[in-house]
């Protein structure tokens, strides 16, 4: 299956591509990730987005969609992928229809009060890329799966929340439109438990 996560930063994106692709046996694009990796690497292509990401803007259109579109053309896309983060706007979303044709989108509903509170909390492992919530974690400072460091990513200060939430509403929110005119999107009420949104998002899988 070809699946896009859409949703609001903090909105369970990354917290539910991880388990579905050990469910479903099929990668996780996370285009944060793959930006985030640049960044602790310090590649050309890090150095170049560092204040773009810190500050909580987009990257450019057309350097993500070369990223995606080589990523996709990899041999272990070739039974389905979970995009998470991309398209993130109807530029996006048009190019990723010129290569690729997707069966679904989901698109996780949760309130901005909501996302605040998981994203003041969240804690990342730069590591393993897993993502934590200090409510669930017996040591914040350690990665449960691999042992890492744990640390807050910088754009989970307040204010760039804020200017997140900010481009959220302006570019990726028509991305909602565009996919239900096209027969794909589904809403899953992103609130509640982790285990309770997993299992939205599997019985809408299963129809
Ligand atoms: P990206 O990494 O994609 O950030 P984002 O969209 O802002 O989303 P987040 O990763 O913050 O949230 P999420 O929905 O994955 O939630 P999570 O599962 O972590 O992008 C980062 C930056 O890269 C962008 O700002 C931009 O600069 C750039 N970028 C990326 N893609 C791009 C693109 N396509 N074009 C241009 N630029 C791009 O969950 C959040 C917290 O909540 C965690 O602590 C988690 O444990 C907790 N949680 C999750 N689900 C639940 C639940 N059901 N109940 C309780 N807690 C929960
Ligand atoms: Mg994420």
């Amino acid at each position: 299956m070809k699946i896009i996560l859409l949703g609001a930063p903090g909105s369970g994106k990354g917290t539910m591509a991880q388990r579905l692709t050990s469910e479903l046996d099929i990668p996780q694009i996370s285009t944060g990730d793959i930006f985030r990796k640049n960044l602790k690497e310090e590649t050309p292509l890090g150095l170049q987005i560092k204040d773009i990401l810190e500050g909580g803007g987009l990257v450019p259109d057309e350097i993500t969609i070369a990223i995606v579109k080589n990523r996709l053309a990899e041999e272990d896309c070739s039974n389905g992928y979970i995009l998470d983060g991309f398209p993130r706007s109807i530029a996006q979303a048009e190019a990723l229809d010129a290569f690729q044709k997707i069966d679904c989108a989901i698109n996780l509903d949760v309130d901005n009060q909501t996302i605040v509170s998981r994203l003041s909390g969240r804690r990342f492992c730069p590591d393993c890329s897993g993502t934590f919530h200090i409510s669930s974690l017996q040591d914040p400072t350690v990665c449960p799966v691999c042992g890492g460091k744990l640390i807050v990513r910088k754009d989970d200060r307040e204010e760039t929340v804020l200017e997140r939430l900010r481009v959220y509403e302006t570019t990726t929110l028509p991305l909602i439109e565009y996919y239900k005119a096209q027969g794909k999107l589904v809403t899953v009420n992103g609130t509640g438990g982790i285990d309770v949104v997993y299992r939205r998002i599997l019985d809408v899988l299963h129809k």
